[in-house]
């Protein structure tokens, strides 16, 4: 769906500070006396511009902030103050009727871990959702049968949870959300409990998928090489605030502060290994997925 605007997200100037006081009342000017009195500012002033279509990463340390700003986006996590305008619609405001449409329809998340109803089958999972929604047995039958297809899952329909590895369990946490049919996808984590080799494949799996959904992701990750591989665009975290946001490949070759620099210091080697193996053309083409979609970039490496 488009709302006219090429933003399917905007985030305007929001906060999330955790803390024990019952009758808080955030005031931003107020938020040292907070933190000097026991509370996290986990989201600090955050704002930010997420387009139609394109798959956003959100990277930072543990603690950063991350999965709580992940979470304010609908709502999981309560925002103590600031704007959130998802397809238009203005989230903050919701009642919690509309919030609860909102979630089904609109933006489904993908958790790390799985959250799968262990005594349900794997077709029963992926079509929990729509009984939630009210949709008839057989039309939810097919519909989640048509994503598990499309995660490779087809054949494992009547299989419980327990009977599938980590790699497996997460196709389903993935077709879970497709099912939904929503232009917005949230994902926290989701690959980070595999291991490396089945996490390449489902990031495989997740830009096929996208080539063909062109759906709005947002991609939580620590790990830079997933960022640059999956990501279009992303921003950096560091104490709730976000240090640097743009172009995977300009935050590798242009990182504002060390703290970033030490994120992205593998994938930096990486280039300057592939330009050493090439030195004539010392130029190295750095590319997301959307490589042909887009203008590849030609990236022009210092050398020190
Ligand atoms: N419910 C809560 N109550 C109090 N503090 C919280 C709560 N949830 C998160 N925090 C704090 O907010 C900060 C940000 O946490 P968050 O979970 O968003 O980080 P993250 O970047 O997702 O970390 P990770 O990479 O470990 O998942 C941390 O300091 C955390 O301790
Ligand atoms: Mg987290």
């Amino acid at each position: 769906m488009t709302n006219g605007s090429e933003y399917a997200i905007k985030v305007d100037h929001l906060w999330k500070v955790f803390t024990a006081d019952k009758k808080f009342n955030f005031n931003a000017s107020d938020v040292e006396r907070y933190i000097a009195d026991g509370a996290v500012a986990a989201v600090r002033d955050v704002s930010l511009r997420i387009k139609q279509g394109e798959v956003f990463v959100i990277m930072g340390l543990s603690g950063s902030g991350k999965s709580t700003l992940i979470r304010c986006l609908t709502r999981l996590i309560e925002p103590s103050s600031g704007k959130v305008m998802i397809n238009g619609k203005d989230v903050i405001h919701m009642d919690s009727q509309e919030l609860t449409e909102f979630r089904r329809t609109e933006a489904a998340m993908v958790f790390q871990h799985y959250g799968l109803l262990p005594h349900r089958t794997v077709l029963e999972n992926v079509s929990f959702g729509l009984k939630l929604r009210g949709v008839e047995v057989k039309i939810r039958a097919k519909k989640a049968r048509e994503v598990i297809e499309k995660v490779g899952l087809d054949g494992w329909e009547q299989h419980y949870p327990a009977q599938l590895s980590g790699g497996m369990q997460q196709r389903v946490g993935i077709a879970r959300a497709l099912v939904q049919d929503t232009d917005l996808l949230l994902m926290d984590e989701p690959f980070s409990g595999l291991d490396p080799l089945i996490r390449r494949e489902m990031q495989d799996e997740l830009i096929r998928l996208q080539n063909e959904l062109h759906k709005t992701i947002v991609f939580v990750t620590h790990d830079i090489s997933e960022a640059v591989r999956l990501g279009d665009r992303m921003v950096v975290m560091k104490n709730g605030e976000c240090v640097q946001e743009g172009r995977p490949q300009d935050i590798i070759l242009n990182p504002v502060d060390e703290y970033v620099q030490k994120f992205v210091q593998d994938e930096q080697r990486i280039a300057l290994m592939m330009e050493n193996r090439d030195k004539k053309s010392k130029v190295r083409v750095l590319e997301t997925h959307t490589g042909e979609k887009t203008d590849r970039a030609k990236v022009k490496l210092g050398r020190g």
